[in-house]
C-alpha cells in the first residue's frame, strides 16, 4: 500500500526492509553488474552490519541474493564492514573487507574469494583461511583502521591497497600496503597521503581519470594520459571529499594538484547527502561509475516506523572537467530506459516573481531537466567576498528571499498551495571581474512534519552565464531529489518526507522569484516507471 509508505522510492537502489549504508565492492563480473552493501539484518537502525549482495544486467533492476558475508568468530564475529572488490589477473574476483574483531571495535582487514568463479552472480563467498591478513600497525589505533579500498597493480607487479586511519593533531591518513600474492601485505613507509585537523578518513577510493575524454580507465592504469582522484570520506563532516594529482608509483606518494582534499570547504562529490561513495571500472561500457549512500533526514522513530533507512543514488558516471580542476558525474544513461509520458515546453520567458506548473508527468516520480538563458544581468547582486561558503549562503537566502537575478529553478515535491515545496535553484551574483553561479537546495519548506532535518544544501557552480545555459537536471523520487547543475560540475542531493505532496498531489513548477526575467530555452519532463529494485524472483540460470 504505497500510502502508507510514501517515502519509498521508485528507481533508487534500496533493500526491502531494515538499514543500510556503505555501498560496497562494486563491480562487473562476467556481464553482472554486483552491489554489496552494509545492511542490518534485524532492523532500520545501524548495527550487526553484514554484507548483503544485488545483481543487475542493467544498473536499474536489481535482484536480491543471500548475504554475502556474514560475521564469523574470530575474524569479524561483531561486524562485516565497508570494503571493496578487486579483480585479479584471469578476472577473478577478490573481497577486501574490515572485520570487527570484538566488541570495543577493534578492526582488521580480511579477504573473501568467490567459492565458485564460473557462476556469475558469485552467490556464495569463503574467508580466506589465513584471515586477518592486516591488523593494526603501531601506532595506530585499532579501532581507526578500516575500509580498504580496491588494489591496484603497479609495474613492479605489485598489488597496492589503501586503508583509511587517523592519527594524532586529529591528522587524517591513508595507509597504503603492498602485496605480490594478495594474501601477504607490507605497509609502505609513509601513507598515500594525510592531513592534519581533518578526523578520520574513512572509505578512501583512489583511481585514474583520463585526461582526454569522457572513458573511464581502470584503477592500475599509469602514465601521461590520467591524473589520479583521491576521495575520502571525512566522518567529522560526513561528507565526501576529493582533490585530483598525480600519482607517483615509485614512492607511492599522491600529490595533489592544488587545494587539500581534506579542506572544509573543499571540492565535494555532491554538496547534499551522500557518504563512503565508492567507484568502480565498468570494462562492458568503458566507464568509470561511482555509487554512494545517502542517509535519511528522518528521526530514528520515523525510521523504525517505516522500517527502512538508507539509499544508494543513482549511479553515477564521472570523469575529469575539461578545466581539469574537477570532475563531472551524471546519471548512468541506462536510467532513461525508466522515462516516459515526455513533456516539453516551448521556450519562454519567465517573468520576475512567476511560477510555471509543469503537468501531465507524475511528479513524486520524475526525471527533468530545465536550461536557463540569462540575457540581463544589471540586477545582479554584489558578491561580498566574505561569502564565501555556499552553503551558509543558501540557507541565509532561501528561495523565498527575491534578488536580482534569482531566485530561479525548480519547485518539487510540492503541494498544490505550496505549503510544502523543495527548491533547487540558481542565483547570480555580480563578482570581482566575472559573474558567480550559486546552486542551492532549499528544504526548509519540505514538509509540514517538523522532525525532520531541513537543512539547506549549497555549491558555487563553475559556469560562465554570459556565454554558457545554465543547466539543471533533478531526478525526483518520493523522498529524494538529486540534482545536477552544470551539466554534472555541481550535484546536490536531498531527503525529504512531504505530508501533502506525495503520489498523485506532488506537483512540479519551474519558478522565478528574483526581479529580472530568464529565459527558458528548454524544460522537458518525463514522468519514471519504477524499477524491479530488490523484489525476490528467481534468477534464470545461465547456460
Ligand atoms: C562509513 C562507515 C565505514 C565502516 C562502515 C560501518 O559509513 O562508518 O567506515 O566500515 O560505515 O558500517
Amino acid at each position: 500500500d504505497p500510502t502508507s509508505q510514501p517515502y519509498r522510492t521508485g528507481y533508487h537502489f534500496q533493500p526491502a526492509k531494515n538499514w543500510m549504508n556503505d555501498p560496497n565492492g562494486p563491480m562487473i563480473y562476467k556481464g553482472i553488474y554486483h552491489l554489496f552493501y552494509q545492511y542490518n539484518p534485524y532492523g532500520a537502525v545501524w548495527g550487526n552490519i553484514v554484507w548483503a549482495h544485488s545483481t543487475s544486467t542493467d544498473l536499474v533492476n536489481w535482484t536480491p541474493h543471500e548475504i554475502a558475508l556474514t560475521p564469523s568468530d574470530p575474524v569479524d564475529g561483531h561486524g562485516c564492514w565497508s570494503g571493496s572488490a578487486t579483480l585479479l589477473p584471469r578476472g577473478k574476483p577478490a573481497i577486501l573487507y574490515t572485520g570487527l574483531v570484538d566488541s570495543k571495535e577493534t578492526q582488521v582487514q580480511n579477504l573473501a574469494m568467490p567459492k565458485n568463479c564460473s557462476d556469475p552472480y558469485l552467490k556464495e563467498w569463503f574467508k580466506y583461511e589465513n584471515n586477518p591478513i592486516l591488523s593494526a600497525p603501531i601506532p595506530i589505533n585499532a579501532t581507526l583502521f578500516r575500509d580498504p579500498s580496491t588494489a591496484w597493480l603497479g609495474p613492479d607487479q605489485r598489488w597496492r591497497m589503501a586503508v583509511g586511519s587517523l592519527i594524532d593533531n586529529r591528522e587524517g591518513l591513508i595507509l597504503l600496503y603492498t602485496s605480490k600474492d594478495f594474501e601477504h601485505w607490507i605497509k609502505t613507509n609513509n601513507p598515500l597521503h594525510s592531513e592534519k585537523h581533518t578526523g578520520m578518513w574513512e572509505c578512501p577510493d583512489f583511481f585514474p581519470v583520463s585526461t582526454g575524454d569522457q572513458n573511464g580507465v581502470d584503477t592500475s592504469i599509469l602514465g601521461p594520459n590520467v591524473k589520479h582522484v583521491l576521495k575520502i570520506s571525512l566522518f567529522d563532516y560526513h561528507r565526501d571529499c576529493y582533490t585530483i594529482g598525480t600519482y607517483d608509483v615509485n614512492k607511492d606518494k599522491f600529490i595533489p594538484e592544488e587545494g587539500k582534499v581534506g579542506g572544509v570547504p573543499g571540492l565535494r562529490y555532491d554538496y547534499g547527502k551522500f557518504y563512503a561513495s565508492k567507484s568502480f571500472f565498468d570494462s562492458a561500457k568503458n566507464r568509470r561509475i561511482l555509487w554512494a549512500w545517502v542517509n535519511e533526514s528522518s528521526s530514528w522513530g520515523d525510521d523504525i516506523k517505516k522500517g527502512w533507512s538508507g539509499l544508494q543514488t543513482i549511479p553515477r558516471s564521472l570523469w575529469l572537467d575539461k578545466s581539469g580542476k574537477q570532475l563531472v558525474q551524471w546519471p548512468i544513461v541506462e536510467i532513461e530506459s525508466l522515462r516516459e509520458n515526455q513533456v516539453d515546453l516551448p521556450s519562454k520567458f519567465l517573468e520576475g516573481r512567476s511560477l510555471l506548473e509543469t503537468s501531465g508527468v507524475t511528479a513524486a516520480q520524475a526525471d527533468i531537466e530545465i536550461s536557463f538563458e540569462i540575457k540581463e544581468f544589471d540586477k545582479a547582486e554584489v558578491l561580498d567576498p566574505s561569502w564565501t561558503n555556499p552553503q551558509l549562503l543558501c540557507s541565509h537566502k532561501g528561495a523565498s528571499v527575491e534578488s536580482g537575478l534569482g531566485p530561479f529553478g525548480l519547485l518539487v515535491l510540492a503541494s498544490k498551495d505550496l505549503q510544502e515545496y523543495t527548491a533547487v535553484f540558481f542565483r547570480i551574483y555580480k563578482g570581482q571581474n566575472k559573474y558567480v553561479v550559486l546552486m542551492c537546495s532549499d528544504q526548509s519548506s519540505s514538509s509540514l512534519n517538523n522532525k525532520n532535518d531541513k537543512t539547506s544544501y549549497g555549491a558555487f557552480l563553475n559556469v560562465d552565464p554570459v556565454h554558457e545555459k545554465l543547466l539543471l537536471r533533478s531526478l525526483i523520487d518520493h523522498s529524494i531529489v538529486e540534482s545536477f547543475g552544470g551539466g554534472g560540475k555541481a550535484c546536490i542531493t536531498a531527503r525529504v518526507y512531504p505530508i501533502l505532496a506525495i503520489e498523485n498531489d506532488a506537483h512540479l513548477y519551474a519558478f522565478n522569484y528574483g526581479n529580472e526575467k530568464v529565459n527558458i530555452t528548454s524544460l522537458r519532463t518525463w514522468s519514471m516507471k519504477k524499477a524491479q529494485i530488490n523484489i525476490a524472483n528467481p534468477i534464470k540460470s545461465v547456460a
